[in-house]
């Protein structure tokens, strides 16, 4: 949804969730079919668009994997990423990091010097024409063993494609950070920046032990800390980042309504939070989207969007220059 006033929103601003994967547009999932030589299960666009009313995280997961599965070649990642890159920057991103899933690729035979090359490719396009900057975390599936997650990183570090961190998602309940700790002991040793997705649908209990067994800088999501004072008065004391995604947040039911998201309340306690658009093809929204309805919706004032902006760049792995660039253009 657009609104009139949206011209003024925060610029630049840094995105710090944002699943690659998750920006396939339905128009992309034909192309991509089509050269493919795929049959989807989808009569037609129309059809498809019919499948994004999700009840809970996984209901859109299944279908999420179920659509990257037209992602085959180098090539079919770099488009994907490129278009991602535009729409971005047309809503004001100058700094972006973003998640992959090797796994769900790897798994379908790909290999993962495409995946990862086919990303950075863009990455690299988007560097020279559009003064995005930008790095490749890549992101543990938690419903798969355990046991994968050393290789995936093992793998994606012999691909020789720069890797900004190590980060975990997919289906969150039943599924502790803490069994991940080697791999994410083994990113650490290699120079890796450390993130998890934690309290989003899972307890409290998961964010301190993504804090405390894998030492992450950052928390993904984190909505559900507020559950916890103790927690809370930890990630505020630290000034740990929350990587927090609205328009996600009610499309899978993880708050009911935009007007009831607890956004305000943790920036009231204190928390260091950012705003990210996550999955945008899939909910609808991409990160100037979000910063428009936390406007709209939650009635948030233009200071405080920008001090969510300034929190983005001061939250981001960017480098101190690039840091220092983009707090200026924000007025800092
Ligand atoms: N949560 C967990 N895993 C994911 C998500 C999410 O919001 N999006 C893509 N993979
Ligand atoms: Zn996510």
């Amino acid at each position: 949804m657009t609104h009139p006033a949206d011209a003024a929103l925060p610029h630049p601003v840094a995105e710090l969730h944002l699943h690659i994967e998750g920006t396939l547009e339905p128009e992309t999932i034909f192309e991509l079919a089509a050269r493919n030589a795929m049959t989807l299960p989808y009569a037609d666009l129309a059809d498809l668009r019919t499948r994004y009313e999700f009840t809970d995280l996984q209901s859109f997961l299944d279908l999420y994997y179920a659509n990257m599965s037209t992602l085959r070649t180098r090539a079919d990642f770099t488009e994907m990423t490129w278009r991602y890159l535009v729409r971005a920057h047309r809503g004001g991103v100058r700094h972006t990091e973003v998640f992959v899933d090797p796994q769900a690729h790897t798994e379908r035979g790909i290999a993962v010097g495409d995946v990862l090359g086919g990303v950075q490719d863009a990455l690299d396009r988007a560097a020279a024409e559009l003064d995005v900057t930008s790095g490749i975390i890549v992101c543990v599936l938690r419903h798969l063993p355990a046991s994968q997650a050393l290789p995936m990183l093992d793998g994606a570090l012999a691909s020789g494609v720069p890797l900004l961190g190590i980060g975990l998602d997919s289906s969150e309940v039943g599924f502790p950070p803490g069994a991940f700790r080697e791999a994410f002991d083994a990113a650490a040793a290699a120079g890796l920046h450390r993130v998890a997705h934690a309290g989003e649908e899972g307890p409290p209990a998961y964010i301190w032990e993504a804090l405390d067994v894998l030492g992450v800088e950052r928390i993904d999501h984190g909505v559900r800390c507020l559950e916890d004072a103790a927690l809370v008065e930890r990630l505020a004391r630290d000034q740990v980042p929350l990587t927090v995604c609205p328009t996600s947040n009610v499309r899978l039911r993880v708050v009911d309504r935009m007007a009831d998201h607890p956004l305000p309340r943790m920036l009231d306690a204190g928390l260091m939070v950012t705003v990210n658009s996550d999955d945008p093809a899939y909910f609808g929204g991409y990160v100037d989207d979000n910063y428009a309805a936390l406007r709209h919706d939650l009635g948030m004032p233009d200071d405080a969007l920008r001090a969510l902006a300034l929190n983005s760049v001061r939250a981001s792995f960017a480098s101190p220059d690039r840091k220092a660039e983009l707090l200026a253009a924000l007025g800092l």
